[in-house]
């Protein structure tokens, strides 16, 4: 078994990622979901801190988790093992903790960085992480039932590439950007249509909230 995924994006009305003004609907309509884990990509992370203060001693202590702390969990694949900046984020108004997915080609020095700090990681995959072993184990492990994405675009079509995708939800800001930012969709190889049925369509302060279930 593995959790419910659901892909949840803004974009702008011709498809890009970036380029809107944020007036935080995306993040109304992404706290409907009741998800108990976030997964994004390592990208988002490496951008958001690309220099970042020295750690304390606070950075090699996990987090204590209370039944009633409503942040979430936060998972990012780090294959290649890029990140030194969790400390940055970890334990912060928003992110309770992160567990990294990496695969058996990820350094061995990045795992030990990991474990010295009371990380929780999974191996899953060679080079790569496969995500469908990385679902089956966060399901079983950690009882993750549902997961959103909040993802720029390559790791959600990988998902939805490979099926396990669920649910895919669109807030489409009420502008156009034009070619200097990347299309959400820009990477997506599929062999055969994708059908998807309509189960959510409203207007939010200007931005349009649209959400597909996939068909199986
Ligand atoms: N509009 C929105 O809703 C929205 C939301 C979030 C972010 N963004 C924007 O999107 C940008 C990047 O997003 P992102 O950080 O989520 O990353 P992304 O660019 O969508 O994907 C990068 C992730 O995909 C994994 N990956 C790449 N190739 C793979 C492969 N062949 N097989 C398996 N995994 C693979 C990488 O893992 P490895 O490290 O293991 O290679 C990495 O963690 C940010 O700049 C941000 O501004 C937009």
């Amino acid at each position: 078994m593995r959790p419910k995924v659901i892909m949840h994006t803004q974009i702008s009305l011709d498809g890009c990622i970036r380029g809107f003004i944020d007036t935080g609907i995306y993040y109304v309509v992404a706290n409907r979901f009741g998800a108990d884990m976030v997964l994004f990509g390592s990208e988002t992370v490496y951008t958001a801190a690309e220099q970042y203060p020295p750690e304390t001693e606070k950075a090699f202590v996990k987090p204590v988790d209370t039944p009633d702390d409503k942040r979430l969990m936060c998972v990012v694949p780090d294959s290649r093992g890029r990140l030194r900046n969790l400390h940055v984020f970890r334990d912060s108004e928003y992110i309770k903790d992160f567990i990294i997915l990496v695969s058996e080609s990820t350094p061995k020095s990045y795992l030990e960085y990991l474990s010295e700090r009371n990380y929780d990681y999974i191996i899953a995959g060679n080079d790569h992480v496969d995500y469908a072993k990385a679902l089956e184990i966060l399901y079983d492990k950690y009882g993750c039932r549902i997961i959103r994405t909040d993802s720029g675009g390559i790791l959600t079509n990988i998902l939805i590439e490979q099926g396990l995708v669920d649910e895919i939800s669109l807030v489409i800001s009420p502008c156009l950007v034009g070619t200097s930012e990347p299309h959400a969709f820009r990477s997506l190889s599929l062999l055969n249509r994708m059908p998807l049925e309509l189960i959510n369509c409203e207007t939010l302060d200007n931005h349009l909230s649209i959400i597909y279930r996939v068909s199986r």
